[in-house]
């Protein structure tokens, strides 16, 4: 559960002018006809940069990559980082990684799970051509890349997309990386060839066995380990129960395990203690000193059970938002909703389908 406290950090935000950008109706309702076109006219005639969605895919019913314009921030991203991402004018805001930045497109990617109110809202408004109403950052440390030579890069399944861009910068600079990524059965895979363009080996794992190694990441990870004794380095990104699994397998080895915590976070600068963890028995706040941690000093039990401590305003957030929906619905200004909105199949959606109940 995101909070929605008024902030304004010191990093690049910037609001769309007109929350219509964020409310596309069904095609053929009033604001329907091009909205996300007269925000983006009325913001670049107001000289205010726009943070435009240029393509939408969809990698499965639940998970969906947004890529957004924003040059400054593709300048600035660096592998581990993070940004906040408000949707609309009263939307809550969200931490989200960068799953991937393009300098010459001037882009980022995040790549979202829809998990509960804002993600599935995000998942239902936000579509080719639709502009952020704000993205700030990058935010958090970037991932310390040192004197490697080889290392296992760690993705359990949305976390196969933070995972990448350590991944392509450890490749870049010569280091041998194997990559192991893990989803629960084949329908969910996604990025296995941008993973096998980049890794010099890459362990393909499922949980079901319904593709590459019938198994968990960990299975994945003690294989990689088995066969190069000589790694020096995992980064392990997903689940907090997946870390910490990746930690306990390196811990007896003492070999030096890196994980990207995702506690709740609000203000995201240090200043509301939202996002405090344990590590090595110091208190650190994962917004300012992390999101990277020493995995085998991280307390992972204290993590999970802050993640979970408001799980019935979660649940009372995503009701009330799924009954906006079904009386927008019954009026006939939106698509039903589903259980899950997105395709199966990885796609990409135009502006011009259906729309919002944030109204
Ligand atoms: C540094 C960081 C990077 C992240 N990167 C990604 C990413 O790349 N893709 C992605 O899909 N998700 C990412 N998350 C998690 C994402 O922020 C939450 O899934 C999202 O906020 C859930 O909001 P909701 O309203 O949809 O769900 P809710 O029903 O409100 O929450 C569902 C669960 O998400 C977590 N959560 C809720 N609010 C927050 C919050 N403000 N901050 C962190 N966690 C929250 C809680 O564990 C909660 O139980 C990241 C979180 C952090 C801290
Ligand atoms: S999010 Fe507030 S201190 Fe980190």
């Amino acid at each position: 559960m995101g909070m929605n406290r008024d902030m304004t950090p010191t990093s690049i935000i910037q609001p769309a002018p007109d929350r219509a950008a964020a409310t596309q109706l069904k095609p053929g309702s009033k604001r329907a006809t091009g909205a996300g076109e007269d925000v983006a006219s009325a913001s670049a005639a107001a000289g205010k940069p726009l943070f435009r969605i240029v393509t939408r895919q969809d990698f499965s019913a639940a998970t969906y990559l947004l890529e957004v314009r924003h040059p400054l921030l593709a300048l600035a991203a660096r592998p581990g980082q993070f940004v906040i991402v408000q949707s609309h004018e009263r939307g809550e805001r969200i931490p989200l990684t960068i799953a991937d930045f393009d300098r010459q497109k001037g882009t980022v990617t995040l790549v979202i799970q829809a998990v509960g109110k804002t993600t599935r809202e995000m998942q239902r408004m936000c579509l080719e051509g639709t502009p952020l109403f704000a993205l700030v950052g990058p935010m958090g440390h970037p991932t310390q890349i040192g004197e490697e030579r080889k290392v296992v890069c760690v993705g359990g399944g949305l976390g196969v997309a933070p995972v990448f861009p350590q991944l392509r910068a450890l490749k870049e600079k010569g280091v041998y990386v194997i990559g192991v990524i893990g989803f629960r059965s084949r329908s969910l895979i996604f990025w296995e060839e941008r993973f096998r363009r980049y890794c010099d080996e890459l362990i393909l794992c499922t949980d079901d066995g319904s593709a590459g190694l019938k198994g968990f990441v960990t299975d994945g990870l003690k294989q990689a380990l088995q066969k190069h004794p000589d790694v020096d380095k995992v980064i392990a990104i997903g689940p907090p129960v997946m870390m910490k699994a990746c930690a306990e397998v390196t811990r007896p080895s003492k070999l030096k395990t890196l994980v990207s915590l995702n506690p709740i976070m609000v203000d995201g600068t240090g200043m509301c203690g939202g996002c405090r963890v344990s590590v090595g028995g110091k208190m650190k706040f994962a917004c300012v000193d992390g999101p990277d941690f020493d995995a085998h000093e991280v307390d992972f039990n204290e993590l999970m059970k802050r993640q979970r401590r408001f799980v019935e305003e979660e649940q009372r957030a995503l009701n009330d938002w799924l009954d906006k929906c079904q009386i927008a619905q019954s009026a006939g200004q939106i698509e039903p909703v589903t259980t899950t909105t997105a395709s199966s199949s990885a796609m990409t959606r135009r502006a011009t389908q259906p729309q919002d109940p944030s109204a």
